[in-house]
């Protein structure tokens, strides 16, 4: 299909977004990262949302508690009491031990008291795909419910985001690629996306410029290099997400798009 790229959609996000919070500099997904990530100058965060057995979302990338908690097994399995116990902090060193899992309620309240934003990535437990995009999607409606900026909700799973979609059409969404297809614009579409985040190896000027002709805005995942950031935001990127809150700390609380600063930069040189 092809596309004229004539849709103006609403994008109020800002170019550089902290991965899992605060990227590798404290616990993935915990309270203790996003501060980090926040103390950085981002005002954007990317994390991963799943449910626990009784369905409350909370923040874990992994479907399994083994890397970042000291539980063990899958942890959509466990009731969200359960979970509240564990430590998701001492995997990463004693200064965060105790550090405990995240409820998507609890860092709602603290965005929305510092005016910060996010991008939810639905992480489904294998098999909930459905359900964790439904759920999800319902309680961001509720706990944003005031907030101008609602989340931008994201999955690699298609049924995630269509369940997302169904349940909450006015929520923004993206579809994550970890490989680029040649129909992943019009997957997008029909899920009534805004935007694509791919992963940063999959992506060139062009593919850029085909997510841009079909109206969406195009993310990548996860740049932790300044050169590799300088040659995508010059292809016309509109986001970043990345680990290295404190390599792109100044130009996080610049705020401005990269690559108008690069070609202002360039006149000012000249
Ligand atoms: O949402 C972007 C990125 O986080 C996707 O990959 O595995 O880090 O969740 P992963
Ligand atoms: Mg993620």
């Amino acid at each position: 299909m092809t596309h004229t790229g004539t849709n103006a959609v609403f994008w109020p996000y800002p170019c550089w977004i902290a991965h899992r919070g605060a990227g590798k500099l404290a616990p993935e997904n915990t309270m203790a990262a996003f501060r980090l990530g926040a103390e950085h100058g981002f005002a954007m965060f990317e994390c991963d949302v799943k449910l626990s057995a009784d369905g409350e979302p909370f923040l874990l990338h992994d479907a399994e508690l083994d890397r970042t908690t000291n539980g063990q097994g899958v942890a959509g399995v466990l009731k969200w009491d359960a979970l509240s116990r564990l430590d998701a902090g001492s995997w990463h060193g004693r200064t965060y031990a105790g550090e405990p899992l995240l409820r998507l309620e609890s860092l709602a309240r603290w965005l929305q008291a510092l005016g910060l934003m996010v991008n939810l990535e639905i992480k489904p437990t294998p098999g909930e795909e459905v359900r964790t995009g439904r759920v999800v999607a319902q309680h961001v409606a509720r706990l944003w419910a005031q907030s101008q900026i609602k989340p931008l909700l994201s999955s690699f799973s298609v049924e995630a985001l269509r369940a997302a979609q169904e349940a909450q059409p006015d929520l923004p969404r993206a579809l994550l690629l970890d490989k680029w297809s040649r129909d992943a614009v019009d997957t997008a579409l029909v899920l009534g996306c805004q935007a694509l985040v791919v992963n940063q190896t999959q992506l060139d000027e062009e593919r850029i410029a085909a997510g841009h002709a079909g109206g969406l805005k195009v993310l990548t995942y996860t740049v932790n290099d300044a050169s590799r950031a300088s040659t995508l935001w010059l292809s016309g990127l509109d986001g970043l997400i990345t680990d290295r809150v404190d390599l792109f700390e100044p130009q996080a609380r610049l705020g401005a798009n990269p690559a108008r600063l690069m070609v202002e930069a360039e006149e000012f040189a000249c």
